[in-house]
């Protein structure tokens, strides 16, 4: 266990926001972090990639440096324990060098497979919820080990039982089972790999995972800002799910829109799509940018504070429900101080 006070949390945040933690402490095993429990405030982390803080934390930073990986088969395929504070690319690696496959269009995903569990991380026409088969986890109020099955996870897009309002900060995840296949069956009716592919000549009947892996690769690093030059947390916004009936208005309004369905009721818009429409993209305010390749996507411009990428996010917000009546809604969590 390591433990440090007055703490820069810099480099533990990839919007790179300079703010300090009372204490920071780093445990290596369910037990010492069992030592911790009743400090308050506390606050867990992972890679802090989905993070932005709005001050100095005055309390105790909590994050895990349990990083086993323990395979065991069944069937056809492989379940996987992975400790929360692997991270999440390098399993991705890991398991294609073995040919245990699925997390193939979830590469190069920033973060560590505790986080893959609590945001439900996705890309490409994949969630991690597609492959957690449970989650093992400590409760943070009386040191209680728990397992959630996938089901009381309840997950949904970017969304699970861990950011609830009654769940939200309570458990630490501590490891994460998935399960993996050992055929390999390629993903590719997203938005754009498979011409990705094409334009590569990459013969689609012979593809294999790590070719898959590679072109998603690329695909995110022409869009997304790298955080070690430019802070950010990926995404920031969620994109909204509207009514069939709120979609089809715009759209008469907006042909051009593009969406997918979600089921009969309900599509997803992409805010990215409304955010470039009312003329963000690339725009500054500040110290904070909107990225200029991916609208979704804050930046910081360099010594930004948490504050400055809020007002940005509020004035981008408010461009967007006056044009298109959407609130949209930040997938990075917000720590106060
Ligand atoms: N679009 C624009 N302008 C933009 C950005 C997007 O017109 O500036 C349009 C695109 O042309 C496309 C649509 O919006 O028609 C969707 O864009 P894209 O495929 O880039 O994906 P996204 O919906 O903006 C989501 C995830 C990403 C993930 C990609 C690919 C969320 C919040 N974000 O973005 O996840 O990589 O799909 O699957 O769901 C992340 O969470 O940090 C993240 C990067």
């Amino acid at each position: 266990m390591r433990i440090k006070e007055n703490y820069s949390l810099k480099d533990w945040n990839t919007f790179g926001i300079d703010v300090r933690c009372r204490r920071f402490v780093e445990y290596d095993t369910p037990e010492e972090l069992a030592t911790l429990i009743g400090q308050r405030p506390l606050l867990h982390i992972g890679g802090g990639s989905n993070l932005l803080f709005l001050g100095d934390y005055e309390g105790t930073v909590l994050h895990s440096a349990i990083r086993s990986i323990e395979p065991r088969t069944d069937g056809g395929d492989v379940l996987l324990r992975v400790g929360a504070a692997v991270v999440w690319d390098d399993l991705v690696a890991y398991t294609i060098g073995r040919g245990w496959y699925g997390l193939e269009n979830l590469s190069l995903i920033p973060g560590e497979v505790g986080a893959s569990a609590v945001q439900n991380i996705g890309a490409y026409g994949a969630e991690a919820k597609d492959f957690i088969t449970e989650v093992e986890c400590m409760d943070l109020q009386t040191g209680q080990r728990r397992v959630f099955t996938n089901a009381e996870c309840q997950y949904a897009y970017r969304q699970s039982i861990f950011k609830t309002d009654e769940h939200r900060g309570r458990w630490a995840v501590l490891y994460v089972t998935y399960r993996l296949s050992q055929t390999f069956v390629p993903r590719l009716d997203y938005g754009g790999i498979r011409a990705e592919l094409e334009r590569k000549g990459i013969d689609i009947s012979a593809l294999t995972a790590n070719q898959l892996r590679q072109t998603i690769i690329e695909i995110r690093k022409a869009k997304l800002p790298d955080p070690k030059v430019q802070g950010n947390a990926g995404s920031f916004f969620m994109n909204p799910v509207v009514s069939r009936a709120q979609y089809e208005a715009l759209a008469r309004q907006y042909p051009t829109m593009p969406h997918y369905d979600m089921d009969a009721e309900r599509v997803k818009i992409p805010a990215g799509w409304m955010i470039e429409q009312c003329g963000w993209k690339g725009r500054s305010l500040g110290p904070a940018a909107v990225h200029d390749r991916q609208a979704l996507v804050l930046v910081n411009r360099g010594g930004a504070t948490g504050q400055d990428i809020v007002r940005l996010c509020e004035a981008v917000r408010h461009d967007v429900a006056a044009r298109f009546g959407i609130d949209i809604h930040p997938e990075v969590n917000l720590i106060r101080p």
